[in-house]
């Protein structure tokens, strides 16, 4: 069975454009976990766009599944997590001026930052997943720095616009779950995954984990949209049907 971990960052990005309190991360993971989610992802970004500090101290009180804290191996967010203890972290590389996480980690160029991160977390008792290529050589970088988990970077499959560039994202994904799963590493993957390309990845018998976000918060607000827009009609009527009654 493929565990499904959500990520519920736009639900911040969305209370965000009015600096309010709604929608609630914290209720959005709930609601998630009883849905069947297996984990609760978040990303605490540099520039806090979504998800804030307060947030991800919340998140590892309500959560009842697995928080796993998204970050890049940035100091002060590697202190944060620290001082959190999240079931895990998934580091991650992170530029200012990206919409969204921007391909996998260099593994091998960053080998001696990552293994000291790898190194702290475990200390902690925090497992470390890795969010790299479906490439052998990160692969093998990932394992040597001490990751529990890589998840494989889908975001360049999602992209794919031909069959051919399709096929062949798909294979190397196949290939590098393969490749991971031999070297004895859990293997999760994620990125742009939607209602439209993520059953092909669930045929790859070595990934025991998928991390969807935005396709899932998108489905929410329009499969959501028709009741929210009821429930304010109601709302309404009701209030109309009260109109002389003194406030
Ligand atoms: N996995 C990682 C490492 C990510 O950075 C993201 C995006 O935050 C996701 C999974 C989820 O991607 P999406 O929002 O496209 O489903």
């Amino acid at each position: 069975m493929i565990t499904l971990s959500v990520n519920i960052d736009h639900i911040a990005t969305i209370r965000n454009a009015r600096e309010g309190r709604e929608p609630d991360p914290v209720i959005a993971a709930t609601m998630a976990e009883m849905a069947g989610a297996s984990a609760i992802v978040c990303h605490l970004r540099e520039d806090r766009r979504h998800i804030n500090d307060r947030d991800v101290y919340r998140l590892r009180e309500f959560i009842q599944s697995k928080l796993n804290l998204e970050m890049a191996a940035n100091d002060e967010i590697i202190a944060i997590a620290l001082d959190v203890v999240p079931d895990l972290i998934t580091l991650v590389p992170e530029k200012r001026e990206e919409l969204t996480t921007e391909g996998g980690l260099d593994v091998e160029s960053n080998f001696s930052r990552i293994k000291e991160v790898c190194d702290k977390m475990h200390n902690k008792g925090i497992k470390v997943s890795l969010f790299v290529e479906p490439d052998e050589r990160q692969l093998t970088a990932a394992k040597n720095a001490g990751a529990d988990i890589v998840e494989l970077h889908t975001g360049t499959y999602a992209n794919a616009r031909t069959a051919e560039k399709f096929k062949f994202e798909l294979n190397r994904i196949i290939s590098a779950a393969a490749f991971a799963y031999n070297a004895d590493l859990k293997v999760a993957a994620g990125h742009g995954l939607n209602y439209q390309n993520t059953h092909h990845i669930c045929f790859i018998h070595e990934i025991d984990e998928l991390s969807i976000g935005h396709s899932i918060i998108s489905r929410a607000s329009l499969v959501g949209l028709d009741r929210a827009v009821r429930e304010m009609i109601d709302l309404i009527n009701n209030a109309t049907l009260h109109r002389n009654i003194d406030i």
